[in-house]
C-alpha cells in the first residue's frame, strides 16, 4: 500500500523485482540499493528495496532485509539522533508517514460537517479516561454497585467530575455520531469507494449504542433496574429472541447476574470490539482521504484543499476545545442524578422509559399495540437497519457520481422518523 501511494504520488512505475537466482539471500550489491540525495530520490528507495530479492526460499515470502547496505534509506540530517534512532528501526512506515504529510481535505461550503467524525472520536476517548478512573472505586456487584456510585459521587475528590463527565460525554458522543452519520449521508460520502467506510461506520454506531445499553444499568438505580427489565424483554419475541435474553440476562430476571454480564460487555467485550472497529475505520479515513460531495469538483465549488496535518487536525483540536468546555458546562449545571437504590421486589416506577437514543424504536413499540405487534415492530427496524448499512451498494447513481434524490428523500424518512418519534416520547415523559 505505502509503496503504491508512494509511486502513485511521484508517478513512478513499480519496478518488477528480479527473480532470485537460486540460493541468493543476500541483498544486491551496495550500489543498486543505494539511495540517491533525500529529497530527490526519496520514492526511489522503496522501489530499489522492493528490487531485491529478500528471501532465500523464493515463493514471495517476505523477510526483512537484515543485512540490508544502509539501513535507513530515508535518513534525513534534520532529524534529531532520538528522531534517526526510530527512523531507522520504523523505516518501512516512511513512505505511509510520507502520504499523510501530503494528504489534503477539499474545503467548500459544506466543509463544517467534517468536524463531527472528530468530534465523536473526541467524546470516546473521554469515555474512555474517565470509564478508567470510575473503575477505580466503582464495585461491579448488586449489593455494592449504588453505594459505590454515591462514594464516588461524596466522597472521591473530583469523583463528582469523572462520573459526570463520564455520563455526558456518553450522550454527546452518541449524539455526534447520529449527527455525523446523517451528515455523510446526504453527501453521499459512503459511495464508492468509501462503502466500508459506511459500513464500518454503522458497526460503531451499533457499538456505541450497546455501550449506552450497557451503561445504564450499572449504578444499579431504580430507574435503570426497570428500564433494563423492559429492554431486554423486547427481543423475547422474535425467533431465538429468548436465547439472547437468556445471555444477557444471565438468568430468567435482570438480576445480580445481569450486572455482571453489562459490566464485563460494557468495560471489556465493547471497548475492545470498538476500538478494532474504529481503527479499521481511520485508517480508511486516512488512506481514501476525505470526499466531496457529488458535481462539486466539476461545477467548481472546491474553493480549495487544506493539508489535513496540520491544518484540518488544528481546526479538528478547536472544535475539541469547544466539545470539552460544552462537556465540562453540561457536567457541573445538570449533574445526572443517581436516584434510589435498585430492588427487585418493589414495584416498577411509573414513566420506565429507555435512554434518548432508543427513544424512536421504543415509540415504535409502544404505537404497534395490536397483537404481534411488537414482532412487527423488531422486523421492520431490523429491516430498516439492514437497508441503511447496504445503501452504499444500492446506491448505484451516486457509486457512479451521479445524484440520487430517492436515497436522499430516504435519508429524510429516516430522519424524519427518529426525530419524530423521539419527540413524542419526549412529550409523553420528559426528559
Ligand atoms: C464511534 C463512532 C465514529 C467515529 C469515532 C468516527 C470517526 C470518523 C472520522 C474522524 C472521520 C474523518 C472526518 C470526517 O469525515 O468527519 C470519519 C469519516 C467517515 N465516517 Fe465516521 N466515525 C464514527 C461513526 C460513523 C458512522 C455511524 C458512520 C455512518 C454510518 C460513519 C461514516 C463515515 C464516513 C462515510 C466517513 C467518510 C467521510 C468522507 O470522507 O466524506 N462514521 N469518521
Amino acid at each position: 500500500m505505502a509503496e503504491n501511494n508512494q509511486n502513485a504520488a511521484t508517478g513512478n512505475t513499480p519496478v518488477k523485482p528480479k527473480p532470485a537466482a537460486p540460493g541468493a539471500a543476500k541483498p544486491a550489491a551496495p550500489g543498486a540499493a543505494k539511495p540517491a540525495a533525500p529529497a530527490a530520490a526519496k520514492p526511489a528507495a522503496p522501489v530499489a528495496a522492493k528490487a531485491q530479492p529478500s528471501t532465500s526460499t523464493g515463493g514471495g515470502v517476505y523477510k526483512p532485509p537484515v543485512d540490508r547496505p544502509d539501513p535507513n534509506p530515508y535518513k534525513d540530517s534534520r532529524l534529531s539522533p532520538l528522531g534517526s534512532w526510530f527512523q531507522e528501526r520504523f523505516y518501512v512506515m516512511m513512505p505511509v508517514i510520507d502520504y499523510l504529510k501530503k494528504k489534503e481535505v477539499p474545503q467548500h461550503r459544506l466543509s463544517f460537517w467534517y468536524y463531527f467524525g472528530g468530534l465523536t472520536l473526541f467524546f470516546f476517548i473521554i469515555q474512555i479516561v474517565t470509564g478508567l478512573l470510575l473503575l477505580q472505586y466503582y464495585k461491579p456487584t448488586a449489593a455494592e454497585a449504588f453505594a459505590s456510585f454515591v462514594f464516588i459521587q461524596q466522597e472521591v475528590p473530583f469523583g463528582w467530575l469523572i462520573r459526570q463527565v463520564h455520563a455526558w460525554s456518553a450522550n454527546l458522543m452518541v449524539m455526534m455520531a447520529f449527527i455525523h452519520m446523517f451528515s455523510t449521508f446526504f453527501m453521499k460520502s459512503y459511495r464508492k469507494p468509501r462503502e466500508l467506510m459506511w459500513v464500518s461506520g454503522f458497526v460503531l454506531l451499533v457499538l456505541s449504542l450497546g455501550f449506552g445499553f450497557t451503561g445504564y444499568l450499572l449504578p444499579w438505580n431504580e430507574l435503570a433496574f426497570f428500564a433494563t427489565q423492559v429492554g431486554t424483554e423486547v427481543p423475547k419475541v422474535a425467533p431465538g429472541g429468548a436465547f439472547l435474553v437468556g445471555i444477557l440476562r444471565g438468568g430468567e430476571e435482570v438480576g445480580p447476574e445481569t450486572l455482571t454480564r453489562m459490566f464485563s460487555l460494557h468495560v471489556v467485550l465493547l471497548p475492545g470490539l470498538l476500538m478494532l472497529v474504529l481503527s479499521a475505520h481511520l485508517l480508511l479515513v486516512q488512506v481514501l482521504g476525505t470526499s466531496a460531495p457529488i458535481g462539486y469538483k466539476e461545477s467548481g465549488m472546491i474553493k480549495g484543499y487544506e493539508k489535513f496535518f496540520p491544518t484540518f487536525l488544528a481546526k479538528d483540536a478547536i472544535g475539541w476545545i469547544i466539545g470539552f468546555g460544552l462537556l465540562v458546562y453540561l457536567a457541573v449545571v445538570f449533574p445526572w442524578e443517581i436516584g434510589v437504590k435498585a430492588e427487585a421486589l418493589t414495584a416498577a416506577p411509573v414513566g420506565i422509559k429507555p435512554e434518548w437514543y432508543f427513544w424512536a424504536q421504543f415509540q415504535l413499540l409502544k404505537d404497534l399495540t395490536f397483537e404481534g405487534g411488537e414482532l412487527v415492530a423488531i422486523a421492520l427496524l431490523t429491516v430498516g437497519a439492514i437497508v441503511w448499512i447496504l445503501v452504499p451498494f444500492i446506491d448505484r447513481q451516486a457509486s457512479s457520481e451521479q445524484k440520487s434524490p430517492l436515497f436522499t428523500i430516504f435519508g429524510l424518512l429516516v430522519l424524519a422518523f427518529l426525530l419524530i418519534n423521539t419527540y413524542r416520547v419526549y412529550a409523553e415523559y420528559g426528559w
